[in-house]
């Protein structure tokens, strides 16, 4: 796919700008804030549908306007695409009106590198889960409504866990009060600030969910919440609450784990040709897993320690189980947690809270992975995003690269220029002049060199 016209009408800080580009690469150099990046985030619109930065769409347009306006010319279609204040979106392909952002997003398939990858590696499983799902957002059309559908039956679901346990709060609140009420009125005091200290939840939950004490408690018949596996895991509404969330969970779950398993070998082969030493692997992890996955990988050789684990539904899952397992997983592990969902008051059980791990030489990349390790497999995961989209779109995606070639050594830089090179458009931006010249060094004369400065950019002629 290649993009061959871009005009920006108040969209961010360019008051109206038009470029041309040819199929190869299109290098934007420019200082600091003069819209390299605001640059990048309008093709990716274009792409799919949302900004890579904000969720609201209003920040896209230009400060004091009325509206913006993005006009692509992709493989002989024309997108326009007005954007007004109150997240406003008017759509014409080919100059007739169209309703869906689906009706544009499939027509230039895009991946973006931006410094921010490194949060997929570094920071907590949402960012990861993230990946995941916008990839699966641009391959499934449906992907999206499936995940909404799961929002909305865990959001019923949260509703209900805390109605239970707050009725269970005030069950156990009276039953200890009628309790005490043959005492006198000092003892009763005292205990009615214990029993309200000991259901606050928070505390409590968190040291349930960790695995302490509230387990051996409850069976011992100490604390009430030892009847949770009675009165509400019998509760008709949740137990139709739990099939619907593990009907789509499931669904969302096996869409991930294909996923992770289809990039795997990708993944380890351009871990490789980075760092020709290291044998690098990618693994789902089920929420249920999770914790004791944590629990080794900070400490010691995962690859080791998984041999050991007893997870609940077998060790680090490699392969892929049927959905109808997967389902049926889930439902038990909703049983098992359903105490520690009452402590929560939330649901901690599902896709919302799985989690993928990556491993060097057996290690978590991130409790022993260099920073440049780091930054490389980030990369690397957007590398294997464009051959997801490649095999099963069936259309080479454009690469937008942010100002990530600056963050790598010399022969890292190469190899990722390399990677890419003559197979794909591709817009690198730059705000430092020395890679100007390794990136032409590169790509010879195939680049198209353009300057980014005071809200305006310039072509710099041949
Ligand atoms: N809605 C908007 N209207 C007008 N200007 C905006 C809007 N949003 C952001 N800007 C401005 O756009 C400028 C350029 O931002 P951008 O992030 O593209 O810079 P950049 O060239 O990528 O810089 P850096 O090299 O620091 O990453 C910033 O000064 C910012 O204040
Ligand atoms: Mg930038």
């Amino acid at each position: 796919m290649y993009l061959k016209e871009l005009q920006l009408k108040n969209f961010r800080n360019y008051s109206d700008i038009s470029l041309k580009f040819d199929r190869n690469a299109a290098l934007f150099f420019g200082n600091n804030a003069q819209g390299k990046t605001n640059l990048l985030e309008s093709i990716s619109y274009i792409s799919s549908g949302k900004s890579h930065r904000v969720t609201n769409q209003d920040d896209l347009i230009g400060w004091g306007c009325e509206f913006a306006l993005i006009r692509a010319q992709v493989n002989g279609r024309l997108i326009e695409l007005e954007l007004r204040p109150g997240n406003i979106l008017k759509i014409k392909v080919d100059k007739a009106y169209c309703r869906k952002k689906a009706d544009f997003t499939s027509i230039l398939p895009s991946v973006i590198f931006t410094p921010e990858d490194l949060k997929i590696i570094k920071d907590g499983p949402s960012n990861r889960r993230d990946l995941l799902d916008n990839i699966l957002e641009s391959i499934y059309p449906d992907f999206n409504s499936l995940k909404t559908q799961y929002q909305k039956i865990l959001n019923q679901r949260n509703s209900l866990i805390k109605s239970i346990a707050g009725a269970e709060f005030n069950r156990s609140f009276k039953v200890r009060r009628s309790d005490e009420s043959g005492r006198d009125n000092t003892d009763s005091r005292i205990d009615i600030a214990n029993s309200s200290k000991k259901y606050s939840g928070v505390d409590e939950g968190r040291r349930s969910y960790e695995g302490e004490s509230s387990d051996e408690e409850s069976r011992s018949g100490k604390g009430n919440r030892g009847s949770a596996g009675t009165e509400e895991t019998n509760n008709p509404t949740l137990s139709a609450w739990d099939e619907n969330l593990a009907k789509y969970g499931s669904e969302i779950i096996k869409k991930r784990h294909d996923l992770v398993n289809r990039i795997g070998p990708d993944f380890s082969r351009l871990m490789r040709k980075f760092f020709p030493e290291i044998e690098a692997g990618i693994f789902y992890i089920y929420s249920w897993n999770r914790k004791s996955v944590e629990l080794v990988s900070s400490e010691s050789d995962i690859s080791d320690a998984c041999a050991d684990l007893s997870l609940p539904c077998g060790k680090l899952p490699q392969t892929v189980p049927p959905i109808e397992e997967i389902k049926q997983c889930f439902l038990s592990m909703l049983k098992q947690n359903l105490k520690k969902e009452l402590s929560y008051k939330t649901t901690i059980t599902g896709p919302h809270r799985d989690d993928f791990i990556i491993l060097l030489n057996g290690k978590d990349i991130r409790s022993f992975g260099s920073q440049g390790q780091q930054r490389i497999s980030a990369i690397s995961l957007r590398l294997c995003e464009i051959e997801v989209i490649r095999e099963i779109l069936k259309k080479d995606p454009v690469l937008l690269l942010d100002d990530i070639l600056s963050e790598l050594d010399f022969t890292r830089e190469k190899i990722v220029l390399n990677l890419i090179k003559d197979k794909y458009q591709t817009f690198i931006t730059t705000s430092n002049i020395n890679y100007v010249s390794h990136i032409k060094e590169i790509e010879k004369d195939k680049i198209q060199e353009l300057i980014v400065k005071d809200n305006s950019i310039c072509e710099v002629k041949k």
